[in-house]
């Protein structure tokens, strides 16, 4: 496991400061162990104790765990809440007027809206859908801009029960309408356009394609947010404007009340083989998960103006933009556009102008950052910020320092959160007023999280060496199902071996130090890691393998300074292997189509072209050697299995 080298050698580490542990929730180690000790004697009253004094509930629950058919969980089941309601009602006795939402567009407008304002227009959206006949348990697919709005339409789905599935908007109409199908969605809620660092990005022209590919009978309404007034094309027995539909609503929308268990929402993410998972989350056991985070690693105080600067088409969109942060009743920061535009400084500049205090992005970010202006943060005030947190992917150490001295100006923390889609909220992650920090390191479990780091077998592994990455126990944040693949879910999260099928398979190695600090070290899958985004190779082989013109291929990762890995693909063409000029041509064509049939994230960074691909005698691609040849690397390891041996000569350099 290559990546255990780089981050062994790191020695340093960084204790809380005085005057940060003495105002933080968990002010020490005592503090954080007696919480982990408490979850060890009896982890399900641990968070049946949390879930009591965080939710407010309709109906208070009085079974905790349901564990009877394992890994179908269920927590709290019969207590009855509505999330919307946590969100946003229950904070308008007491500061409906504080701001929830500090709105910065692409181009520098600001926007504010209260707590009674997001309430007043979430219920709006609500009662306006609700008109409509979408009820409890409908899928609505939401594809929108960076805005209030996409928040406002989370929330309007959990008000009336519908299940959201939030789609990224640089997806393509052919992942949308993989998305749409999966999930049988009845409507769709998306804007005209999309602006981000100045350029449109067409959302109803592309949710029209998606429309357009066949199966989608089920969508019967399609809302648009008029973002920019650009021409759209309208089709009146479907779609509706967000403005016109929501004008006259009232402003009183009785919450559905539901069940613990309903699901709040799906959101899909790639796997190592087949179409993307639509991983399906609960109502209570997410909205807890996402709000004691809030609270533990993020310290949250009413004071804070909290930033995550992650899109909420990505599950950090979700915990920590449109649930975590409204949860605990948070004034938060929401941008709408890129960290370079109009200049390298826009972060730092939003941090200055909004005071912000605690500030969330991943490590993709900060390195593109360092790279445009490692000295841009000094010509701006950031005095206002008292904590960092990082996500997404491992922070490597030198990225880790300059975040440290260069933006946290050496007096805030950095907490290195370890969680997933799957997980729903925070995992493993510095209590920052408790947790003395290694930069690279995510450091330990939240109280209540059993993670462990095993062998093939589901054995403990000694500290020291690198393992499987598990969590042993149920926890409430936990993903439910895949939804409509009970079977995937089973096989892909709760192998056999692994603890009796009872442990949680993270898909990610790692190694706990001497200490027992945990270190990530990547996937074990066929996943890559591209600015943060988990990509399955298959995807990307099959969209390449739709083209007319390729007979076969294979995709790897290869580290990449600001992305972490690069796409590269290995293509066999099934014409002729091409020369010259034609390399050029179809290297273009195949990158402009993979960006069509699954978003610009997919573009492969680099095409090599070959007559074959590697493979072992039964015909199996061997991975590993493709691996080594994306690097640039000698092969030194053992080709004994090897068919085909000259074909590693062909691909060793890039297609001229
Ligand atoms: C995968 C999950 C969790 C929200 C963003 C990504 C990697 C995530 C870290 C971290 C090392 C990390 C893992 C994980 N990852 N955070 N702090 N240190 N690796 O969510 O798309 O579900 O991806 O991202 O490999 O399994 P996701």
């Amino acid at each position: 496991m290559p990546t255990i080298e780089s981050v062994l050698n790191e020695t340093r580490i960084f204790s809380p400061s005085g005057i940060f542990a003495q105002k933080a929730n968990i002010p020490d180690m005592q503090t954080y162990q007696a919480l982990c000790s408490e979850a060890e004697l009896d982890y399900q009253n641990f968070w049946a104790k949390q879930a009591k004094e965080q939710i407010v509930w309709h109906k208070p629950f009085a079974k905790i765990l349901d564990d009877r058919t394992p890994p179908f969980y269920q927590w709290f089941d019969d207590g009855v809440l509505n999330i919307s309601y946590n969100c946003l009602d229950r904070h308008l006795a007491t500061q409906a007027d504080k701001i929830a939402i500090i709105f910065e567009s692409d181009n520098g407008e600001v926007i504010q809206a209260t707590y009674r304002d997001l309430h007043q227009r979430v219920c709006q959206l609500a009662n306006a859908l609700k008109s409509r006949n979408i009820k409890k348990g409908d899928r609505v697919i939401i594809y929108m801009p960076m805005r209030i709005e996409a928040v406002v339409a989370m929330q309007a789905c959990a008000r009336i029960g519908a299940i959201h599935s939030v789609v990224f908007g640089g997806f393509s109409a052919r992942s949308l309408h993989e998305r749409i199908t999966d999930a049988g969605a009845i409507a769709v809620i998306t804007a005209d356009e999309q602006l981000r660092g100045g350029k449109h990005n067409p959302l109803k022209a592309t949710v029209d394609e998606a429309m357009a590919m066949g199966d989608t009978a089920s969508v019967k309404l399609v809302v648009v947010y008029k973002r920019s007034g650009a021409a759209i094309s309208f089709d009146p027995t479907r779609d509706v404007w967000w403005h016109e539909i929501t004008q006259n609503a009232s402003a009183h929308c009785e919450p559905e009340w539901v069940n613990a268990e309903h699901p709040l929402f799906t959101l899909y993410t790639s796997g190592s083989t087949g179409k993307p998972k639509g991983v399906q989350h609960s109502s209570a056991g997410y909205l807890l998960g996402a709000k004691v985070s809030m609270q533990w690693v993020f310290d949250y105080k009413p004071t804070d103006i909290f930033w995550c600067t992650a899109d909420v088409g990505w599950i950090t969109g979700h915990s920590y933009v449109a649930y975590g942060p409204l949860a605990v009743g948070a004034t938060q920061v929401i941008f709408e556009g890129i960290p370079t535009y109009p200049h390298a400084g826009r972060f730092w500049e939003i941090i200055e102008k909004h005071r912000v205090t605690t500030f969330y992005t991943a490590p993709t970010a900060i390195r593109s950052l360092i790279k445009q202006g490692a000295d841009l943060p000094a010509q701006y005030d950031l005095s206002s910020l008292r904590l960092l947190g990082s996500v997404g992917e491992p922070i490597n150490p030198e990225a880790w320092i300059w975040f440290y001295e260069k933006v946290g100006q050496s007096r805030c923390p950095i907490v290195d959160t370890w969680w997933q889609t799957e997980t729903g909220c925070h995992m493993i992650a510095p209590m920052p007023g408790a947790v003395a920090l290694k930069p690279g390191s995510c450091t330990f479990p939240l109280p209540g999280i059993f993670a462990a780091i095993v062998d093939e077998a589901g054995h403990e592994v000694e500290n020291g060496k690198g393992g499987f990455l598990v969590i042993k126990k149920p926890f409430p944040s936990q993903i439910r199902t895949l939804w409509g693949d009970p079977e995937r879910f089973q096989k892909t999260y709760f192998p056999e071996e692994m603890g009796s099928g009872k442990y949680y398979l993270a898909g990610d190695s790692a190694y706990r130090d001497t200490d027992g600090y945990f270190w990530i070290m990547g996937r074990i899958d066929d996943v890559l890691n591209v600015s943060g985004h988990r990509l399955g190779t298959m995807e990307i082989e099959s969209a390449l393998v739709a083209h007319p013109l390729v007979a076969e291929a294979a995709v790897v990762g290869k580290p990449h300074e600001i992305k972490g890995e690069a796409v590269i693909a290995f293509v066999v063409l099934k014409g002729q292997y091409p020369q010259g000029e034609e390399v050029v041509q179809i290297t273009e064509t195949l990158r402009d189509w993979v960006t069509k049939e699954i978003g610009p994230i997919a573009r492969p960074e680099e095409i090599r072209f070959g007559e074959n691909l590697p493979k072992t005698r039964s015909g199996k691609i061997m991975r590993r050697l493709l691996r080594a040849l994306a690097k640039g690397e000698e092969i030194t390891q053992d080709i004994s299995t090897l068919e085909n041996p000259a074909i590693l000569e062909q691909l060793k350099h890039p297609s001229k």
